[in-house]
């Protein structure tokens, strides 16, 4: 059924290919910038990705004003105002990420601050408080999976009042998401694998979630038929451009569509496990996900009926009972799980991810506040979530 209402947005020009970097001084010249600063982190610049992205410039009249490479891995207050001051004393004019998700808030959290000419960007914590013009923002992701170059969120760490402060705007959308398989390319099986299987995750509660829309439902089914294709593929071989580059679509999209819906309980779930247990997000949306479905296939087990086509491909849809679809489904992403956990030993249970028994009830109870369980279809309360991580375990 349709939506009565909704509203789609991705303003975010996508220059996707094998040297899409080289676009990149293109595009900050069309946006009127000429002095960059790049914002990543050790890991990426010590596997050698800084470098190519430098070279990237090296035919333009571009100068980069200054490499910030000491992002942590979680963002934080004190990084994006340590980076705002190399921005003013750089003079640079335009920002541009290059990472996962910390290097992409970051960035956002550096955007705010120059763009409002703040000192302190706590005041503009929230949904749509930002009002001024923001800087040139070329995001380049790095793992498949986030899809943080196209989504308007970020989140920092306040170290001073230990709490993570959301900031929602459109204006956190970066201009261009440069996808380039060579940003991929040397990334380990391991997180290739959790990184793939949240993008599927946001593609799947994107298509069943409480705010799904027919715009979302587009980007997310295309999303979850490039990760059926192509996941199994890049975790054998990492090296397969092609499958590289088709997991990064599938992120981009798959980030579009949540960005534009929602997800939902395995988010709320998941993001509670990341913080008792420190269980890495991808890893934990992967061992949830199954678990989570069979809670809500009552409900959604006709839209689950649905994915199986671009999921499992036609010969598995066709020979499978309609009744069935839906079971399927959900036995298809067990056995990508399965796979995974062959091919490079990624958990396939929560105690294998680090999960203690004692942890549960923290984790049932910080899920039940998160804001991803609202647009979940089927209502959980505590003990739906305890059953769902004893199934889990
Ligand atoms: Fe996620």
């Amino acid at each position: 059924m349709l939506p009565k209402y909704y509203e789609f947005q991705n303003p975010v020009k996508i220059n996707a290919g094998m040297d899409a970097l080289e676009t990149i001084p293109y595009e900050l010249k069309q946006m009127n910038a000429s002095r960059p600063i790049i914002i990543t982190d050790k890991g990426i610049s010590n596997a050698g990705l800084l470098k190519t992205l430098l070279n990237a410039f090296d035919d333009s009249e571009l100068t980069i004003g200054v490499v910030f490479d000491e992002t942590p891995p979680d963002s934080s207050l004190s990084t994006v105002n340590r980076i705002a001051e190399l921005y003013r004393k750089h003079k640079c004019d335009s920002i541009i990420a290059l990472g996962g998700g910390s290097p992409m808030d970051t960035a956002k959290g550096v955007n705010i601050l120059i763009s409002e000419g703040t000192g302190d960007i706590r005041q503009f914590m929230g949904a749509d408080r930002l009002k001024k013009q923001m800087q040139p923002f070329i995001a380049i992701p790095t793992t498949s999976g986030t899809g943080s170059e196209v989504t308007l969120v970020a989140v920092i760490y306040d170290e001073e009042n230990q709490v993570k402060m959301p900031f929602t705007s459109a204006r956190l959308l970066p201009n261009v998401a440069v996808l380039d398989p060579r940003m991929t390319i040397g990334l380990p099986a391991r997180i290739t694998a959790a990184t793939g299987m949240d993008a599927l995750t946001h593609a799947i509660e994107a298509y069943t979630c409480l705010q799904k829309n027919p715009m979302s439902d587009a980007f997310a089914t295309a999303a979850i038929k490039l990760v059926g294709k192509y996941l199994l593929a890049v975790v054998k071989n990492g090296k397969d451009k092609e499958a590289r580059f088709a997991m990064a679509n599938a992120s981009t999209m798959a980030g579009i569509a949540f960005s534009n819906s929602m997800v939902g309980a395995v988010h709320a779930i998941g993001h509670a496990c990341g913080a008792v247990a420190h269980i890495h997000h991808g890893t934990a949306m992967a061992i949830l996900l199954p678990y989570v479905m069979e809670f809500n296939k009552d409900i959604l087990g006709d839209l689950y009926g649905e994915l199986l086509l671009p999921l499992a491909g036609e010969s598995v849809y066709l020979s499978t009972d309609r009744v069935e679809h839906a079971g399927k489904f959900i036995k298809t992403v067990k056995s990508i799980n399965t796979e995974l956990n062959k091919l490079c030993n990624m958990p396939v249970c929560l105690s294998d991810a680090g999960l203690k028994k004692e942890q549960f009830k923290q984790v049932a109870e910080t899920a039940l506040n998160d804001g991803a369980m609202l647009p979940n279809p089927k209502e959980l309360n505590k003990n739906d979530i305890l059953n769902i991580l004893e199934k889990a375990f």
